[in-house]
């Protein structure tokens, strides 16, 4: 286990996870650049999903809808919209996820939430809330779902620079999905292609009140 210098703490003696979990899912883990060639199989993908909706979101509206990008035909066109560092790799990534967060969560109430169901007309009739509860919890879940891959073996790397109107136009066309990441999936191969930037102490970071 790589241990956190900073801490006067022993980490290990703090968790529950064993030392190879917080290894592949904290310590050790990164966000990939490249990839092995491996394929990634659909019931990788689904296992990645059966973690990530575990996710706690508000009211458990559960925002995040996901398009896996496997087709070499649909990989071409999501590469044309992002950002000219972030071309190369999600070009050659063996998978490609985009996130997306439904600003109709509400219509989904009945399941999702159906001990609030009876906000449904509130919500329907106040769309900045709705737009910034999907982008908030959505995120959460995007947190999750990196982590998911990691736990299903996969390095992720999660990307902001593209163009979300030009992702939305080409896979969210006629629906209430917007794209917010893109995040390039696969088994890592070991290489390490930059040194682990700096991450706050928890004096910076934090405080005790
Ligand atoms: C929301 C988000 C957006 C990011 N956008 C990009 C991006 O557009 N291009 C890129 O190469 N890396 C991007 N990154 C990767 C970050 O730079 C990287 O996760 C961070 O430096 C930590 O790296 P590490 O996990 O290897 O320590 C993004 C990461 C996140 C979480």
């Amino acid at each position: 286990m790589s241990v956190d210098i900073a801490s006067e703490i022993n980490l290990q003696d703090e968790l529950i996870l064993g030392t190879d979990a917080a290894d592949a899912l904290f310590l050790e883990a990164r966000t990939a650049n490249s990839w092995a060639e491996d394929e990634i199989s659909d019931e990788t993908l689904q296992a990645v999903y059966a973690l990530t909706k575990m996710a706690p979101t508000a009211m458990n509206i559960q925002p995040l809808r996901v398009s896996w990008i496997r087709s070499a035909e649909a990989r071409e066109r999501l590469v044309a919209h992002m950002a000219d560092g972030n071309k190369a790799k999600t070009l050659t990534a063996p998978m490609v996820a985009v996130l997306s967060y439904d600003t109709d969560w509400h219509e989904l109430m009945p399941t999702t939430a159906p001990h609030a169901a009876g906000m449904v007309p509130t919500f329907a009739a106040n769309d900045a809330l709705r737009q910034g509860m999907a982008a908030n919890n959505a995120h959460i879940q995007a947190g999750f779902f990196i982590m998911a891959a990691r736990a299903a073996g996969l390095a992720a790397g999660p990307m902001g620079g593209f163009d979300a109107a030009g992702i939305d136009a080409e896979f969210n066309e006629g629906t209430t999905r917007h794209a917010f990441m893109v995040v390039n999936l696969g088994k890592p191969n070991g290489i390490v292609d930059r040194e682990r930037l700096h991450r706050l102490d928890f004096d910076l970071a934090t405080e005790t009140i």
